[in-house]
């Protein structure tokens, strides 16, 4: 059984992540300081799996720290790199948090697979190194635009690092350009659990409709848009989850054709983010109370993905509809809100 390091595990998409790892036949460790997550997620993938995740509660920021993981692991054989802040708006506010903490992970990450000779290596990258597209839906060829916060440049230069450290060394990488990743596993064991006032459009909208917010915002609606909203290309999170184990058995079984192949991963179809309430609105029979305030800077006008290459070379087929995404991202929010006491004080009072 290969055993493979998880970096931000406690995460939302490390924890579905390790999950489909797990159910494919892996070993898995994890390594998360939790300032961003929630360790209770580990009951809910022992809960999935039957298997009791360990997880290094370490900051990947401490070369040292993340050094010792792999002296007690020498047996690692493919890493996959999902820690790291990822609120667009946030980083807008705070660049140098952004910049100190997703590049020094990612840099002692490396160093750490360079010395350890793990050849193996996923990178969680994302669709705002695009920035603005002049034309959707884009490719993994589609040149970059400048990106429109900090968040997106991290994933510019995490691409870079990655890639001409790869040249430098043995490594073989694959970069995975995630949309947006949106609801909760089917089980609905786990989910994503955010840590105080929810950035992304769909814990917003779910915290709304429970009650935990008394009413969310559309982040404009004079875009040049169909309806004025902005669009964007909303996945599952389990259909995400899956394309990483696709994308390391890509590597293990030596059939990627550069030391760093890229792929998009989005459904392929853009929603707004008022079709995405409406969605909401008609699977659950809930509406939502929200209003339209002012643009968010960082924002992007519309973005999507062609998925072709994943579908046809890592034979990645999303499996999940927006509906589905809907529904799983709201039973989830109820259970959260039912076992306040399962997740602990620090997500029953989110604010
Ligand atoms: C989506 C739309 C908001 C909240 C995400 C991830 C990022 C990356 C790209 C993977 C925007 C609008 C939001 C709200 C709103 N994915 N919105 N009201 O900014 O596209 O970034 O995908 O790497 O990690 O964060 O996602 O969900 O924040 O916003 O109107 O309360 O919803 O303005 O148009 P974004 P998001």
């Amino acid at each position: 059984m290969k055993k493979i390091l998880v970096t931000g595990g406690c995460g939302y998409i490390g924890s579905h992540t390790i999950v489909d790892l797990i159910q494919n036949g892996f070993h898995v460790i994890s390594a998360d300081n939790n300032s961003r997550s929630n360790p209770s997620i580990l009951e809910g993938i022992e809960k999935t799996t039957g298997v009791k995740v360990k997880n290094y509660t370490i900051d990947l920021c401490i070369l040292d720290d993340t050094h010792a993981v792999f002296q007690e692991n020498p047996d690692i054989a493919g890493i996959i790199h999902f820690a790291a802040y990822k609120a667009v708006g946030e980083s807008v506010q705070q660049p140098l948090m952004y910049f100190e903490n997703n590049l020094n992970s990612l840099i002692n990450i490396l160093k750490c697979a360079a010395e350890f000779n793990i050849p193996n290596f996923v990178f969680s990258s994302s669709c705002t190194v695009y920035g603005n597209p002049e034309e959707v839906p884009v490719t993994e060829t589609t040149a970059w635009r400048e990106a429109e916060s900090a968040y997106g440049s991290t994933k510019q230069m995490g691409e870079k690092i990655v890639q001409q450290t790869a040249n430098a060394t043995h490594i073989q990488s694959v970069l995975l350009r995630y949309f947006n990743p949106v609801g909760a596993h089917p089980s609905n064991n786990i989910g994503e659990i955010p840590v105080g006032q929810p950035a992304n459009l769909v814990p917003a909208i779910t915290q709304t409709a429970i009650g935990k917010l008394s009413q969310m915002k559309v982040h404009g609606d004079d875009y040049p848009t169909r309806d004025g909203s902005c669009i964007r290309d909303y996945i599952h999170v389990s259909d995400i989850a899956h394309a990483h184990t696709l994308a390391l058995n890509y590597l293990l079984e030596h059939r990627n054709s550069s030391n760093c192949d890229v792929f998009n991963l989005g459904s392929g179809n853009g929603h707004s983010v008022l079709e995405v309430i409406g969605t909401f609105e008609k699977v659950t029979g809930h509406k939502l109370n929200y209003a339209i305030g002012p643009r968010r800077p960082g924002d992007v006008i519309a973005i999507y993905a062609n998925n072709e290459k994943a579908r046809t070379i890592l034979g990645w087929t999303p499996q999940y509809n927006l509906d589905d995404m809907m529904l799983t991202a709201w039973n989830w929010e109820v259970k959260l809100n039912r076992d306040e006491n399962l997740f602990g004080s620090k997500n029953a009072t989110l604010n």
